[in-house]
């Protein structure tokens, strides 16, 4: 069943606790790209979940730099088009950018205005939400340039942080933690 294979990835993320500071619980996705069966799973998990939306997908949106280990492998399968959000100052051409706060500091997200046509339907997709203030960046810069975004996907949601009610679209965690 979905609910087993889902199980599965969950097994493999590591815990840390105290990374990369006292008091953080880090949730370590990597272990699961070991394991090469549980890997491409959980690729097919979030591809099927994207293929069962009511609204069709035009483009995947990864985000830099953990998104881009799920969204280009998703897009392949999908055969629909990969669109990056980076960190700012890494994009030629005209861009826009939109900053966020983080637990300490802030940091900025760039899109090149060329990546998306207007009205263009796209899925956002990052291994982890925490804050909710990465996905709201690239919403934000996804809306602003008009595209519709249908979800945000992350495979991990740390539920007690209410990211998701920062998230202005809908969003679907694959994994929750408290
Ligand atoms: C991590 C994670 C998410 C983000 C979630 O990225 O990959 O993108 O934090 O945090 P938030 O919901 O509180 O905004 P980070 O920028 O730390 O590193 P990365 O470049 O390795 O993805
Ligand atoms: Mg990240």
């Amino acid at each position: 069943s979905v609910e087993e294979r889902i199980a599965r990835v969950e097994e493999l993320i590591g815990t840390h606790s105290d990374f990369p500071k006292p008091g953080i619980n880090f949730k370590d996705i990597f272990p699961v790209m070991k394991n090469a069966e549980v890997f491409q799973d959980c690729i097919s998990l979030l591809t099927e979940h994207v293929e069962h939306l009511t609204t069709p997908v035009d483009a995947i949106v990864g985000l830099d730099a953990r998104g881009f280990i799920f969204g280009p492998l998703m897009a392949q399968r999908l055969n629909i088009p990969f669109i990056p959000v980076r960190k700012a100052g890494k994009l030629p051409g005209e861009t826009i950018k939109y900053s966020y706060q983080l637990e300490y500091g802030s940091d900025t997200f760039e899109i090149q205005k060329s990546a998306v046509h207007c009205r263009q339907r796209v899925v956002i997709v990052d291994d982890l939400l925490a804050t909710g203030g990465t996905m709201k960046a690239a919403a934000m810069l996804l809306k602003s340039l008009g595209a519709e975004v249908v979800e945000c996907m992350v495979v991990i949601e740390l539920t007690s942080l209410k990211g998701r009610d920062k998230v202005p679209a809908p969003l679907y965690s694959m994994i929750q933690y408290h």
